[in-house]
C-alpha cells in the first residue's frame, strides 16, 4: 500500500507533492512526509506520523521549503511503528539520497545486516531504509545516480515502487517499479510520478504506467525509461479519461456515502455498453467460442470484497454455465499448487487491478497454463495489463477504503459474462436468459429506489450502534452478500460481526445468541425464505433481535417473523443480491457514523493493498 507522488518540473514542489498526497491517504495514513530538494539548499526533509493534516500543520509553522523537484509519501506501516522516524522519506547517513517506498523488501535483514558490518548507521526500523543506505553506499563505487541505482535493484528482492532524491542532483529524481504500482505523468515542462493518477490529474491527464524492471529518470528535460537491462524503453501514453470531480467529495460527507449514492449510474455505466436490444454483447473480449468451450473448470480469485463478489459469482455461475466454479482467496491460491491447465478460466477480480495477492495468483495461474481474465476497475492497472482478457467495471474512482460501487460493479459483470458463457455455450435456459437481461436493464432504477429513502437504515443504527457483536445468517446467494454485509459493518465501525449460513447455525453459532443479540438475517433469495424462516425462528426464540432483509414480495411474511423489517424491490434471483447490498452498506455506514468513527479510513485498512 502506501502512496507516492513525486514532482520536477518549474514550480514549487512541496504545495504539489501536498496536495497529490490528499489524494493518495487512501493508500495509508499511519504517517506521511516530503522530500525536497534545491542547489542551495540541498535536500529537505519532513515527515510526521498521523494523517497529512499533521504534515501540513508542521509545513505551515515552518519556512517554506525550497524547490521544484520533490517526493511525497503516505504510509500504511508494515516494517517499523507508525511513528515520526520510520516515516518516509528515509535519508542516508550522510544525507546523500532520500527515498520513498511502496512495498516489502524481502531481504532487508540481510541488506541492514551488510550494510551493519561496514558500519552504516540505521535510524529506522523499517525495511525501506535499506534502500537509500545502500544507494549511498554504492555511490562509493558508482559516481553516476543511475549505476548506482541499478546496482542497488540488482540486490532487491520483494516489491518495491521507489523515488529516489539525490542532494547533489537537484535537478532530477528517479523511480523504479517490480510488483508495486507506478506511474509516470507528463505535463508541459513537468512531470510527475505516482502511484495512481488521482494524484496527478489536476496537473496532467497523459500517463504511461511502468513495468516491472523499469527505471525512469524524470527531469525538466523531460522523462527517459530504462528497462532492466537499462536498454531505453519508449513508453506508450494514456489518456485519463474521468473527470477530476469523480475523485472529490462533491459535498458529500464522505466519499463512502457518495460511493454508495453512485452505484445505479456506475451500474449503468457497467451494464449499458453490454447490452443491446436485449442481449449480451462483450464486444472486447477476444475469446473465440471453440476456446470457450475448452473451458471444463472456473476458478475465481481475489481478495477481501473482491472475493464475496467470487462468492456471489459461483452460485450464479454454476447455476449458468453447469461447470465447476471454485472460489479461491488469492492469497492461499498462490501457495495452493492450484489444479488449473489449460482447460481452466481464471477470472481475477480486483478493484484496483494492484492487489499484491491477486497479482500474485494472476502469474501463478498463467504458468500453469490457464487463461485469465481480469474483471477490474482501474484502467491500465498491473493485473489488467498483465490478464489475456480484461472486463473494466466502469465504476469511476472509487476513494473510501470500503468498497461499494466497485463491489457493485463487479458483481453485475460478473454475472452478465457468465450468462453471456452460457449463451455462447448453448446452455442458457433461453427464458432465464431474456428475464435475466430484462432486469439488467431495469436494475440501476430499482437501486435508485433502494437508495432513496435513507431513513430507516439511520433508525435502526441508532438503535443498535452500541452493541459489541452483530450477526449475519443467510442461505445461497444471501449467505454470500452476509459476509459481505458483514465485512462492511465491522471495518468502519469496528462491531465484531459473524456472517454465517444459516443452516450452519445450529452447529455452534447459535449458542452465541442472547437474548438482545442482534441478527441480521438476509432473505432475499425467495426460493429459499421458508428455509431461512426456520432459522429466525431459531435466533428470535432464543431472544434475538431480527432485523430481516428481503423482498417486497415477502414482506408480509417476514414482518410476521422479525423485529425489523427491509425490502428491496423483486428482481431476478441472479441479481438480487446487487439490491441486497445496498441497505447493508447504508447500515454500516449510520452505525459508522453514530460511533463517530473515520469511515473513510478506517484504522489499520489501506485500500490498495500491496503487499503479502
Ligand atoms: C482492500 C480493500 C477492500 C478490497 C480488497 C481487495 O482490503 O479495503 O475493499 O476488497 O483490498 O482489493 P481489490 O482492489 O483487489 O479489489
Amino acid at each position: 500500500m502506501c502512496g507516492i507522488v513525486g514532482y520536477t518540473g518549474n514550480a514549487p514542489a512541496a504545495p504539489i507533492l501536498l496536495e497529490g498526497l490528499e489524494h493518495l491517504e487512501y493508500r495509508g495514513y499511519d504517517s506521511a512526509g516530503v522530500a525536497v530538494v534545491s542547489p542551495d539548499k540541498g535536500l529537505q526533509i519532513q515527515k510526521c506520523k498521523g494523517r497529512l493534516q499533521a504534515l501540513r500543520e508542521k509545513l505551515d509553522s515552518l519556512p517554506p521549503l525550497e524547490g521544484t523537484v520533490g517526493l511525497g509519501h503516505t504510509r500504511w506501516a508494515t516494517h517499523g511503528e507508525p511513528n515520526d522516524v520510520n516515516s518516509h522519506p528515509h535519508v542516508s547517513q550522510n544525507g546523500r539520497v532520500a527515498i520513498v517506498h511502496n512495498g516489502i523488501i524481502e531481504n532487508y535483514a540481510e541488506i541492514k545486516d551488510f550494510l551493519l558490518h561496514k558500519g552504516v548507521r540505521f535510524r529506522s526500523d523499517t525495511d525501506s531504509e535499506v534502500v537509500a543506505q545502500l544507494l549511498e553506499y554504492c555511490f562509493t563505487d558508482h559516481s553516476d545516480p543511475l549505476d548506482a541505482v541499478y546496482a542497488v535493484l540488482e540486490r532487491l528482492e520483494g516489491a518495491y515502487a521507489l523515488g529516489i532524491l539525490c542532494a547533489d542532483r537537484p535537478d532530477m529524481l528517479i523511480a523504479a517499479r517490480k510488483d508495486a504500482p507506478l506511474l509516470i505523468g507528463y505535463g508541459g515542462g513537468e512531470s510527475f510520478i505516482a502511484s495512481d493518477a488521482t494524484a496527478i490529474i489536476a496537473h496532467t491527464r497523459q500517463v504511461s504506467y511502468m513495468e516491472d524492471g523499469e527505471v525512469a529518470v524524470l527531469t525538466r528535460a523531460g522523462v527517459q525509461v530504462f528497462d532492466q537491462y537499462r536498454r531505453p524503453v519508449e513508453k506508450q501514453r494514456h489518456t485519463i479519461e474521468w473527470d477530476v470531480s469523480a475523485a472529490e467529495k462533491g459535498g458529500y460527507a464522505h466519499f463512502m456515502f457518495k460511493e454508495i449514492m453512485e452505484q445505479p449510474e456506475a451500474l449503468r455505466q457497467t451494464i449499458s455498453p453490454r447490452l443491446r436490444d436485449g442481449r449480451l454483447v462483450f464486444d472486447e473480449l477476444e475469446l473465440p467460442e471453440d476456446r470457450l468451450r475448452d473451458f471444463d473448470r472456473i476458478f475465481l480469485v481475489a481478495c477481501g470484497s473482491s472475493y464475496h463478489v467470487g462468492m456471489l459469482g459461483k452460485y450464479n455461475l454454476e447455476r449458468f454455465l453447469r461447470l465447476p466454479v471454485e472460489v479461491c482467496l488469492a492469497s492461499e491460491f498462490r501457495y495452493s499448487s492450484p489444479l488449473v491447465d489449460e482447460r481452466s478460466l481464471v477470472i481475477v477480480i480486483s478493484q484496483s487491478g494492484e492487489t499484491l495477492d491477486s497479482m500474485a495468483a494472476l502469474r501463478e495461474a498463467k504458468a500453469r497454463g490457464g487463461y485469465i481474465l481480469a474483471i477490474v476497475n482501474v484502467v491500465g492497472s498491473s493485473i489488467a495489463r498483465e490478464s489475456d482478457g480484461v472486463l473494466y467495471t466502469w465504476a469511476g474512482p472509487e476513494i473510501a477504503v470500503a468498497t461499494t460501487k466497485a463491489y457493485s460493479t463487479q458483481l453485475v459483470l460478473l454475472t452478465m459474462f457468465g450468462l453471456w458463457m452460457a449463451e455462447k455455450l448453448g446452455r442458457a435456459d433461453p427464458e432465464d436468459y431474456a428475464a435475466v437481461t430484462a432486469e439488467l436493464a431495469l436494475l440501476p432504477a430499482k437501486l435508485e429506489t433502494v437508495l432513496a429513502d435513507t431513513g430507516v437504515y439511520q433508525y435502526l443504527a441508532s438503535q443498535y450502534f452500541n452493541h459489541d457483536c452483530i450477526f449475519y445468517i443467510g442461505r445461497n446467494l444471501d449467505y454470500a452478500l452476509g459476509l459481505e454485509g458483514s465485512l462492511k459493518l465491522k471495518e468502519i465501525s469496528y462491531i465484531h460481526s459473524e456472517s454465517y449460513a444459516a443452516g450452519e447455525l445450529k452447529h455452534g453459532t447459535i449458542s452465541l445468541i442472547e437474548p438482545g443479540t442482534l441478527v441480521v438475517a438476509l432473505a432475499t433469495y425467495g426460493q429459499l425464505f421458508d428455509k431461512a424462516a426456520s432459522n429466525i425462528v431459531e435466533v428470535k426464540s432464543r431472544g434475538a433481535d431480527v432485523v430481516g432483509l428481503t423482498t417486497e414480495s415477502f414482506r408480509p411474511r417476514m414482518e410476521q417473523l422479525a423485529t425489523h423489517t427491509l425490502t428491496i424491490p423483486d428482481t431476478h434471483p441472479a441479481l438480487q443480491p446487487n439490491l441486497g447490498v445496498a441497505p447493508l452498506q447504508l447500515f454500516a455506514y449510520y452505525i459508522a457514523l453514530q460511533r463517530g468513527c473515520d469511515i473513510d479510513k478506517p484504522k489499520n485498512l489501506a485500500k490498495s493493498v500491496t503487499v503479502e
